[in-house]
């Protein structure tokens, strides 16, 4: 089975995290820029898929990565990724935009839904200190949200806490 990681990124964080989960789950294909992407149904011909996605677009409703993902949420929305495996994490800052923490995630994880993909990954809210954020659903974040501009010194723990998770739920 074959597992890509994908990224978008304005400042090279999610980039650089995307780079160290490769480093903890060395079978996956990547780091790959979704803007190198040309043709959408590569996210297909894998078995699973993790993407990374920052949050720019504060308090938005639509498109809230200011990235390249925002431009084909909708093309995402509209492959058939049934039978596949996809995680999402996501970079915001918690203590500057605790009203919006990583907003982006949910809005990534909801076209990767409606394509048909099965969604793992998730991550408990309770170790967060933030006030609001879309991407929590249910009881749980729909993906792993990460902190390098406030929190950076967790990050090491909950990425291969994450990793850990993922061969269980993915490879
Ligand atoms: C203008 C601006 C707006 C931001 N808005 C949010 C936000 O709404 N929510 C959030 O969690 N982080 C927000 N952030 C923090 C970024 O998501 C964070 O710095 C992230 O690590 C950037 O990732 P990148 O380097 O991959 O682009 C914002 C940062 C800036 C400078």
């Amino acid at each position: 089975m074959t597992v890509g990681i994908y990224f978008a990124t304005t400042t090279g964080k999610t980039e650089d995290i995307a780079e160290r989960l490769h480093g903890l789950l060395d079978s996956a294909e990547g780091p790959k820029d979704i803007s190198d992407v040309d043709d959408l149904s590569e996210l297909a011909g894998h078995d699973g898929v993790i993407c990374g996605i920052p949050t720019w677009n504060t308090g938005a409703d639509s498109e809230r990565s200011g990235t390249a993902w925002d431009s084909i949420l909708e093309d995402i929305g509209e492959l058939d990724l049934s039978g596949k495996k996809v995680a999402i994490f996501g970079l915001g800052d918690s203590s500057t935009y605790t009203e919006n923490y990583c907003d982006a995630m949910e809005e990534l994880h909801r076209y990767f839904q409606q394509a048909g993909a099965s969604m793992v990954g998730y991550t408990a809210k309770t170790d967060y200190t933030f006030d609001e954020s879309k991407s929590v659903v249910g009881e749980e974040f729909c993906g792993l949200p990460l902190d390098e501009d406030s929190e950076s010194d967790m990050t090491d723990e909950r990425l291969s806490g994450w990793a850990e998770k993922l061969k269980g739920e993915m490879f």
